[in-house]
């Protein structure tokens, strides 16, 4: 049928063609009528194919800019490959700075550039943390700094299904609501990031935080574990099947060296045996199904897209330094004072990495399954770093 209704719109071309280059009469009636049909399946065809092109085109933009994205023209893949030894630093800060400055392009890092806060449209901050990234560690200054600044700081937002994907429904909830948060509120958000242009909603300005996402893995197998977990899970859900002793006292390293299910991070998966949300990038690339399937470079190139465009900061609490002074430099309004309220409540911050006891070989094993994944935290480091450079360079920091 597809094929009919191509040739006979070729022919219907060809006749129009026709007409104009022999008759040589400028509009006669038929061709009138002919360009009129022409221009009915036209539409037609397009109508066909715009779902299609969509998602090409939006394959494309990706496709088409892959140095826009990774965040020193060169992607993490080239880091992590054979080359590693040469650029072993590069997701240093100091490595960052050695390599901007070799290729020439510490020009174009400056806090104009690098600064998005300018370009939201909302004076409301969304924290959508991933899982496992250590908010819980930040938290106690994210009180402090709010009761600082006058900061209004929202922990509950109207969804409150723990998920991986939230439905077009649930953004538009979303979005309603974050749109009526009065100025000057900080919200801490689970989910994955929105467009809220797509609801026409104003934007707000976004900020989160990423992990290696290995070590992320790690604490979360470690914290399903833990014996506050077994009892709650015992006694408060005694009629549900139990995991066993077992499986309470299994260590990563057997989990991984006996392929359990759980701990198999297999490319392209989209069904998880355990809720462990090990797609960090999932967060940030958003809601699309895309979006989904594990450690893939679509995914992370959208990521890495929404990130560069759509974020204020990125911070790594590996780094809470850095992090805190690009939080407080780039949206001063909510993180004011960050760096000397953190150096004086210091001891009140829990340990970050607790340094789980895993073999080498292990942790090497599962880094080769997260390998995009690597690339999209390495970006976001690497920008983090470029904020921080920016401010140096601009004698910002003080
Ligand atoms: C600086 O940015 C401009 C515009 O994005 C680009 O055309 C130029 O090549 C960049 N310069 C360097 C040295 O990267
Ligand atoms: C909130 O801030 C915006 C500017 O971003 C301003 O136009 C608006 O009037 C403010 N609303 C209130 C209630 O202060
Ligand atoms: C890593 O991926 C490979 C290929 O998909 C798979 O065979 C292997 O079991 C995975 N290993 C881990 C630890 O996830
Ligand atoms: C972080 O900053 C504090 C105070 O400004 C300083 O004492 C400390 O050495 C810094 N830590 C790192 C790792 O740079
Ligand atoms: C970034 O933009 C925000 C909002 O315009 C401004 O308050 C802040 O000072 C800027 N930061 C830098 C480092 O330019």
């Amino acid at each position: 049928m597809s094929l009919n209704a191509d040739r006979s719109y070729k022919m219907k071309l060809r006749d129009v063609e026709n007409a104009f280059k022999y008759r040589r009469i400028p509009y006669p009636k038929r061709s009138v009528e002919l360009i009129a049909l022409l221009a009915i399946s036209c539409t037609f065809f397009l109508f066909m194919h715009t779902n299609k092109l969509n998602s090409r085109l939006k394959e494309m933009e990706v496709k088409l800019q892959p140095s826009e994205f990774s965040a020193l023209g060169l992607t993490g893949n080239h880091i992590s490959g054979h080359d590693a030894g040469k650029h072993d630093d590069i997701n240093t800060l100091h490595g960052t700075y050695q390599y901007l400055k070799s290729t020439g392009q510490l020009i174009n890092v400056t806090t104009l550039r690098l600064n998005n806060t300018r370009r939201a449209r909302r004076r409301v901050v969304v924290f959508n943390r991933p899982t496992r990234v250590g908010t819980q560690h930040m938290f106690p200054l994210l009180r402090l700094l709010c009761e600082h600044n006058s900061v209004n700081l929202v922990l509950k937002g109207p969804v409150r299904r723990l998920s991986r994907m939230r439905t077009s429904k649930e953004e538009r909830i979303e979005t309603r609501w974050v749109s009526r948060l009065e100025n000057g509120t900080l919200y801490l958000a689970h989910g994955n990031w929105i467009n809220f242009g797509a609801y026409y909603r104003r934007k707000p300005i976004y900020i989160s935080l990423v992990r290696d996402p290995v070590e992320r893995m790690i604490d979360n197998y470690y914290q399903q574990r833990t014996l506050t977990k077994q009892m709650i899970s015992r006694n408060i859900y005694p009629g549900y099947s139990q995991h066993t002793d077992a499986w309470y006292k299994q260590s990563f390293n057997e989990c991984v060296r006996r392929a359990s299910p759980e701990c198999q991070y297999i490319e392209y998966s989209v069904k998880d045996e355990v809720k462990d949300f090990k797609r960090q990038s999932l967060f940030f690339c958003g809601n699309d199904v895309d979006c989904l399937p594990f450690n893939t470079r679509y995914g992370v190139q959208l990521a890495k897209r929404n990130v560069d465009k759509e974020y204020s900061v990125v911070g790594t609490w590996e780094q809470p330094n850095i992090t805190l002074t690009v939080l407080e430099k780039y949206v001063p309004r909510y993180f004011n004072h960050a760096r000397s309220l953190y150096s004086l409540h210091k001891q009140s911050y829990r340990n970050f990495n607790r340094g789980y006891a895993v073999d080498a070989d292990v942790r090497a094993m599962v880094r080769r399954n997260f390998s995009r994944e690597y690339d999209f935290y390495n970006f976001c480091k690497q920008r983090l770093y470029k904020q921080y450079l920016a401010l140096q360079l601009e004698k910002n920091v003080h």
